[in-house]
């Protein structure tokens, strides 16, 4: 701020205090008790007439006390133009991203030990770890949530992580990795290539071959031509029996809980139709090795004991 602008604001914030510092003293007729009239101000709204009489002594000391406030605020706080104020442990004056930046070092000097604790140790110890744990679940309510849900069940387009299947693998690494490095799945879109007759009749061989589940009965479908285009155009990243491919995160087609978009005919042709593209964010940057580590820990220990269901 320019020295012109810096009084400029100075001069006009303590003007003002001093004013209504004059105002709250010039307009007091003394105490309550002791000035009480029957006078009124002399006019009359639809018949309901005012006092003249002082201010009760509380609300005139709530006035005194709001000025010494402010008076207070800007001795310590940066309000007066270029003052910056001289509130302990703030050698530049206050900011907000002072104070934010004094809180991160807090928390990093309180839970800096803790984390290069757990860091230190392998996955599937830290996943057994019950203080670990807590931390963990505390900060994937925080960053995973949104999108996992509170349960860490996911939704439609958001994968489970407290059963069995995985899309990008399961052991402690793949996991880990998962989280630091985020993953983005590439489902081609297939009706180019395959006409839309060609997509019904391998939906419903994913559905019925594949998956195991049951088809309408009113209509009829060319199974065999539905796995002739899956060995010719799907096989590559699903695998050949279907069960998928961890390192592209192309899902096992033939455990229907597993999946994300839907196992009905309808939202199984909309997949092959159109393709599918589900983006996990990359978390190294914004929180860290560390943080990652307990997570990744707190991930695993979800999914532990969970029986794998078709
Ligand atoms: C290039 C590799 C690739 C090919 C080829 C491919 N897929 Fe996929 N498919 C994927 C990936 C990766 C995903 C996961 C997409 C995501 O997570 O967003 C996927 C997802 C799916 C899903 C959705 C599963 C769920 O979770 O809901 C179905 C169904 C599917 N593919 C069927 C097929 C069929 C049928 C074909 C052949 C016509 C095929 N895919 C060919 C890679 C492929
Ligand atoms: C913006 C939404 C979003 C957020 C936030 C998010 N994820 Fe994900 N995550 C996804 C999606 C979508 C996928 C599936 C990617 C795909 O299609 O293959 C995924 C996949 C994963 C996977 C791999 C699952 C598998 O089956 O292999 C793990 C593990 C994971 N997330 C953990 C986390 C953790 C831990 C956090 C919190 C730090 C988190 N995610 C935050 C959207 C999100």
């Amino acid at each position: 701020m320019s020295t012109f602008w810096s009084w400029y604001v100075t001069l006009l914030t303590v003007g003002t205090l001093l004013a209504l510092f004059w105002l709250i003293f010039a307009t007091r007729k003394g105490e309550t008790h002791k000035n009480e009239t029957e006078q009124t101000m002399g006019h009359s709204f639809d018949g309901i007439e005012e006092y003249d009489n002082p201010l009760p002594k509380w609300w005139f000391l709530l006035f005194i006390g709001t000025l010494i406030f402010s008076v207070a605020y800007l001795v310590l706080y940066p309000g007066l133009g270029n003052w910056k104020g001289v509130l302990p442990g703030y050698a530049d004056g206050w900011t907000q991203v002072a104070q934010w930046q004094r809180e991160v070092d807090q928390a990093d000097e309180l839970y800096g030990p803790i984390f290069a604790k757990y860091a230190a140790m392998p996955l599937e110890e830290v996943a057994k770890d019950e203080g670990a744990l807590k931390m963990g679940g505390r900060m994937f309510a925080t960053y995973c949530s949104v999108c996992h849900g509170s349960d860490a069940k996911g939704s439609a387009g958001f994968p489970n992580l407290a059963d069995n299947h995985w899309r990008w693998g399961g052991e402690p690494a793949a996991i880990k990795a998962s989280i630091l490095n985020g993953r983005m799945g590439m489902m081609p879109a297939w009706v180019q290539a395959l006409g839309e007759d060609g997509v019904q009749q391998v939906a419903a061989y994913v559905r019925h071959d594949l998956a195991g589940l049951p088809l309408p009965a009113d209509k009829s479908f060319d199974l065999q031509r539905g796995a002739q285009i899956y060995a010719g155009n799907c096989q590559a990243c699903h695998g050949a029996q279907g069960t998928g491919m961890a390192m592209l995160g192309a899902p096992d087609l033939t455990k229907p809980a597993g999946w994300i978009y839907g196992s009905s005919l309808v939202q199984l042709q909309q997949t092959i139709r159109h393709g599918r593209s589900g983006q996990m964010p990359a978390q190294e940057q914004y929180l860290g090795d560390d943080k990652v580590h307990l997570l990744a820990a707190y991930v695993l220990s979800l999914s532990q004991g969970q029986q794998q269901a078709r």
